[in-house]
């Protein structure tokens, strides 16, 4: 009976071992940055990423798919799982504002290295830098090459008059004159060919493009030749670029034998801004607003890790379940208290989806308020500027034009499963009076929840002319 019990205890203890080093996956996570529902190949055959292509279409393409208004929300929601009204995180974080993701927040790869994993990032934090405790590798990774800011240029790396590269603690002033994707592709290869294969490995790269501003090796931009609007033009050779980088880390991975058990996840934070050339066509909104072109991004799954592949999932899902799904990949449990759900099962079979319902957006500060209950969203106060559908310029080319709203002003209910393109808002209509009765009692449910994102003045401390023209945190 002993004996039996202690085998138990010892064959419990030496399977477990094993199975963490072998079993748990790597997790590549990237991040685009303003890459719009339509400045990707699989919903614009214009686009050329034949690499994120490949991978999309040989794993599981996620068709409905939330992220936030705004690169640090998104981002919040990402590393936190919450959403960012909770968090007074609902829109992006100046370099002068002391502001920064709430300290006591147990983020991604901190809980990914308690299950074992090496985390690394490489790429955009804009998660707050006025001093140290905000940044990357004081919130769980153990190294970070990146800037903290929300753009920069890609040559200099200079954000406004300072410059805002970093490697941990130590800014990097010998990559001028390098483009930023290739200097975060080599940076992740060299992360890749230093690893212990016997760790998991969670490797976080947000990258820069293709936010502005408009800088791309020319030779991108020969492909693109027959299109006339050159901001077009270049982000599409940005998105050429993109797909390139990230073809070298997943040769990487190949070739350090990491690939078959590295389950990669694609997304972008945000919808395109189409004044920069971006584009979300055909759905309304951009970048910045709470319509769909906002809000709903391009993304997909790969890994040999999943059951079923080849496949377009309709689930809904937000950025807030990446870390609830994340952790259970790795072999952890669910925390309490999170907005994110683990989609784990749903994704890799392709079964319904465990949400049924999520929040665009409180912010009481922008006035600006909308959530989905099944196939219903509401939006109150002001979605933004930004409401037409806007057509990319290679279709306007071929005379598809941007279509102009006639109904500007709010408040709006769609049923978003029918009209994804929020075309006919049912506010008003008699029919519908009691479902915008229950999204609005909803709401007003929700909206307790809402720490609103601090009004701050800019500090003059944060000036990069103090610190030798460089952004350096700790002035707050
Ligand atoms: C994805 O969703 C959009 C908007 O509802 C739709 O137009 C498109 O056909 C869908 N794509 C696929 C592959 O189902």
């Amino acid at each position: 009976m002993v004996i039996v019990f202690l085998l138990a205890i010892v064959g419990c203890f030496f399977g477990q071992g094993a199975a963490q080093t072998t079993t748990k996956p790597h997790i590549l996570l990237i991040v685009a940055d303003d890459l719009g529902w339509s400045d990707v190949s699989w919903n614009n055959p214009n686009v050329v990423m034949p690499n994120l292509h490949t991978l999309a279409t040989t794993g599981v393409i996620f068709n409905q798919t939330y992220s936030q208004r705004l690169c640090t929300p998104s981002r919040t929601a990402l590393l936190t799982g919450k959403f960012p009204y909770r968090l007074g995180m609902q829109t992006t974080i100046s370099h002068k504002e002391a502001h920064g993701l709430p300290l006591d927040e147990e983020l991604l790869p901190q809980k990914l290295k308690k299950l074992g994993y090496a985390t690394h990032m490489v790429g955009k934090w804009h998660l707050g830098s006025c001093k140290w405790e905000y940044t990357p590798t004081e919130r769980g990774f153990d190294s970070f090459y990146g800037f903290h800011h929300g753009g920069e240029d890609y040559y200099t790396h200079m954000s406004e008059r300072g410059l805002d590269f970093w490697d941990g603690r130590t800014s990097v002033s010998d990559r001028n004159g390098v483009y930023s994707t290739e200097s975060f592709a080599r940076r992740a290869e060299n992360i890749i060919s230093q690893h212990d294969p016997n760790t998991p490995l969670f490797l976080y790269l947000p990258f820069q493009s293709v936010h502005t501003p408009h800088q791309v090796p020319s030779s991108y931009l020969q492909t693109f030749s027959t299109i006339q609007d050159d901001n077009r033009k270049s982000i599409l050779g940005m998105a050429t670029a993109l797909d390139d980088a990230i073809k070298r880390v997943t040769d990487a991975l190949k070739g350090k034998g990491l690939w078959d058990n590295t389950l990669t996840i694609f997304m972008s934070d945000n919808g395109g801004n189409y004044v920069q050339g971006q584009s979300n066509w055909p759905l309304r909104g951009a970048k910045g607003t709470l319509w769909e072109g906002g809000t709903r991004v391009p993304a997909f799954v790969h890994g040999n890790m999943l059951e079923r592949t080849g496949y377009t999932y309709h689930g809904m899902m937000h950025g807030v379940d990446i870390l609830p799904t994340l952790v259970s990949v790795a072999g952890g449990t669910e925390d309490a208290g999170l907005d994110g759900k683990n989609m784990w099962q749903s994704i890799s079979t392709g079964a319904d989806s465990p949400r049924t319902e999520f929040v665009y957006d409180i912010d009481s500060r922008g006035e600006r308020y909308a959530i989905r209950v099944g196939d219903y969203k509401l939006i109150k106060g002001t979605p933004a500027s930004k409401n037409d559908w806007y057509a990319p310029a290679e279709m306007q080319q071929m005379g598809i034009l941007t279509e102009e709203a006639t109904d500007d002003t709010g408040p709006f209910l769609f049923n978003i499963r029918e009209d994804p393109l929020e075309k006919s808002n049912l506010y008003n209509a008699v029919e519908y009076a009691s479902i915008q009765r229950a999204m609005r009692r909803r709401l007003k449910e929700l909206k307790p929840d809402e720490v609103p994102f601090p009004d701050l003045a800019d500090d003059p401390a944060a000036d990069p002319s103090n610190y030798g023209d460089v952004w350096m945190p700790g002035w707050c």
